[in-house]
């Protein structure tokens, strides 16, 4: 969602976290500001737009000074605006506040200042924590303990950042529920929000957990409870490399991500899947292997792509080792009272690991007594701390706001999983070597795919102007259809549908006529024909056929307009190499429509915020 990054040390503060904003610019962007204690003032710039017109907007000479930070902004509480681009001050411009999450109590705390005579310029939420913490500062003590007070008075969600112009040389930090980490230079640290905007300075660094706080100065990093507990924290190291994090030569992060599946699927598979010994090895599950093998049903949680990941899983879990499995929105789960048993263990998935939904969902279910498992992309996040057992993906950082290669790790995971689940509870008939020999295929067939990869450009261009998709797929497809037309959605604009395709007769065979594209997966599975009778009733409405089918399919052509070849893989395994050419459809239509593909519109990469 929104980035933060802070300095302290002894360089020129704002051109260091001016690169770090531009490095978590993915996570929200319609605004961006950035304060400098310069001279015993706090001098600010803020910008709406990209953090490029900031660094426009930033004159040489100007803003001079060695401890500041920044903020790129994503909407909540008020429209994108200069005045409602963070930082936001007191009323004397002497304290200055960047927030990460949701005050919820901020209409209650605004009005109660506002009688007292504080005057407001935002219409923000966050801007009544730098009055909060002067009102609190006015009856004495320092900007720590203001601040400690003031924390103790909101509701809701926070990772903030604090200075003020009367105790220069130092920031406070502070999280609840939205996640900062601490970098450790030499003579100088670091704050984010995000270890991207780090990982050039330094790769020591410490995660504050929630109700922890601190105080950064060129003395060190003191860390404390919210209550005044002293606490040490251990400093682990970074393990991303900066070259993870540029484009690479390609034209957009996106697309970058897209060709690099052959290798991050081999990369979630690495030392997991051992062909030879025919085994699956998942070391982050064996220390809750008699929970999941005592589980009478598995939960899986997550939102958008990795709730459809989720659902292919219930088709893995389900069809290959027998288990029943359930699959919920994160964002509905905690508020329908669930039935949790002891025995049920959950699955939370997510690429960020900060999803503030699935975090709260997972949550919920550890409570109400659950196993809690983790199925995550970003090392050390939030759900990966707070789950007892699970297993990393392995993709590497996903800037692209559409997620891609996160999806078919996911998914390669799952499998894993599933692989495990199902000989460790002695399914039987089931060909462990032919499953164990596709997966190890996989990334090899995902090259071919991406071969294709022109032939999918031509195609963009024929659609590009269209005004709606309808996506079809059935069984473990009907998922990779959700997500095909949620990739269109999110970063083309286009409305986009997708359903599974029997269903299609029930209701939205009404939209389909000579302009509507249908996009059809049909792999030459058990239910091939299935689909192909589905696919037959859009071709008597005259819809315009897009199929996604196997190379040995001979019929598909004389039913489809543009057929998108892939290999042939074990059914359930299909979805990591059907989602593929999707991917790459809707990242051509929206280079082709001139849309933002990296950063679309009103979208964040980690929702942070519920
Ligand atoms: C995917 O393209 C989306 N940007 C979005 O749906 C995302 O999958 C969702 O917000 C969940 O994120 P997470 O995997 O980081 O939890």
């Amino acid at each position: 969602m929104c980035g933060i990054v802070g300095y302290v040390g002894s360089r020129q503060a704002a051109p260091i976290v001016l690169e770090g904003l531009k490095r978590l610019e993915y996570r929200g962007y319609d605004s961006a500001g950035l304060a400098v204690q310069q001279d015993g003032k706090i001098v600010m710039l803020k910008k709406v737009g990209k953090v490029s017109h900031l660094e426009s907007a930033l004159h040489a000479g100007t803003m001079a000074g060695s401890v500041g930070m920044g903020h790129t902004r994503w909407a909540t509480h008020g429209e994108p605006s200069e005045v409602n681009a963070h930082p936001h001050l007191d009323c004397l411009g002497a304290i200055a506040v960047i927030h990460n999450g949701v005050i919820e109590n901020y209409s209650v705390l605004k009005k109660k200042l506002l009688a007292d005579g504080h005057r407001f310029q935002s219409d923000t939420d966050t801007e009544v924590l730098s009055h909060l913490i002067e009102d609190l500062q006015k009856a004495g003590g320092d900007l720590e303990q203001a601040v400690r007070q003031a924390l103790h008075q909101v509701k809701g969600t926070y990772g903030i950042v604090v200075m003020s112009s009367r105790e220069p040389g130092k920031l406070i930090v502070a999280r609840k529920g939205s996640p900062l980490v601490i970098g450790f230079g030499e003579e100088e640290y670091l704050i984010a929000s995000d270890p991207s905007a780090l990982v050039q300075h330094t790769r020591k660094v410490i995660y504050l957990e929630d109700g922890e706080f601190a105080v950064v100065s060129m003395e060190g990093v003191s860390t404390r409870t919210l209550d005044d507990v002293a606490i040490q924290k251990s400093v682990e190291e970074l393990t991303i490399e900066l070259e993870q994090i540029e484009r690479g030569g390609f034209e957009h992060f996106m697309l970058k991500e897209i060709h690099e599946q052959p290798e991050t699927i081999r990369n979630s598979l690495r030392g997991r899947l051992q062909v030879d010994e025919g085994v699956v090895k998942l070391g982050g599950l064996e220390q809750v292997k008699d929970k999941l093998l005592a589980a009478r049903r598995i939960i899986i949680l997550g939102c958008g792509t990795s709730w459809h990941a989720g659902l292919v899983g219930e088709y893995m879990l389900e069809g290959i080792a027998g288990i029943p499995t359930e699959v919920e929105y994160a964002s509905e789960f905690r508020y329908r009272n669930p039935v949790i048993m002891e025995s049920d263990v959950v699955f939370a998935i997510s690429q960020s690991g900060e999803t503030a939904d699935t975090l709260a969902a997972l949550r919920e279910a550890k409570a109400k007594g659950a196993t809690v498992l983790g199925i995550v992309n970003v090392v050390g996040s939030t759900i990966a701390r707070e789950t007892q057992g699970g297993v990393y993906i392995h993709a590497g950082p996903e800037i692209g706001v559409a997620s891609t290669k996160a999806f078919t790790s996911q998914l390669t995971v799952l499998a894993l999983v599933t692989l495990l689940l199902a000989r460790a509870r002695g399914v039987p008939h089931v060909d462990y070597t032919l499953l164990m020999n596709e997966l190890d295929a996989l990334p090899g067939k995902v090259g071919k795919v991406l071969e294709g990869a022109g032939r999918i450009k031509e195609i963009a261009e024929v659609f590009k102007d269209a005004r709606n998709f309808l996506y079809l797929g059935r069984g473990s497809n009907f998922p990779v259809a959700l997500e095909g037309a949620l990739k269109l959605k999110e970063i083309s604009y286009i409305h986009a549908e997708g359903y599974p395709a029997a269903e299609m007769k029930h209701g939205p065979i009404a939209l389909i006529d000579e302009k509507m594209p249908v996009v059809c997966i049909v792999p030459k599975d058990a239910i091939y024909d299935k689909v192909i009778s589905n696919v037959q009733e859009v071709k008597a409405r005259r819809g315009r056929i897009i199929a996604v089918a196997n190379e040995d399919d001979d019929d598909i052509g004389d039913l489809a307009e543009f057929v998108i070849r892939v290999p042939r893989t074990f059914g359930f395994f299909g979805p990591i190499l059907n989602v593929v050419p999707l991917q790459l459809l809707s990242y051509y239509m929206a280079v082709a429509r001139g849309t933002n593909v990296d950063q679309p519109r009103n979208l964040a990469k980690s929702v942070t915020v519920e």
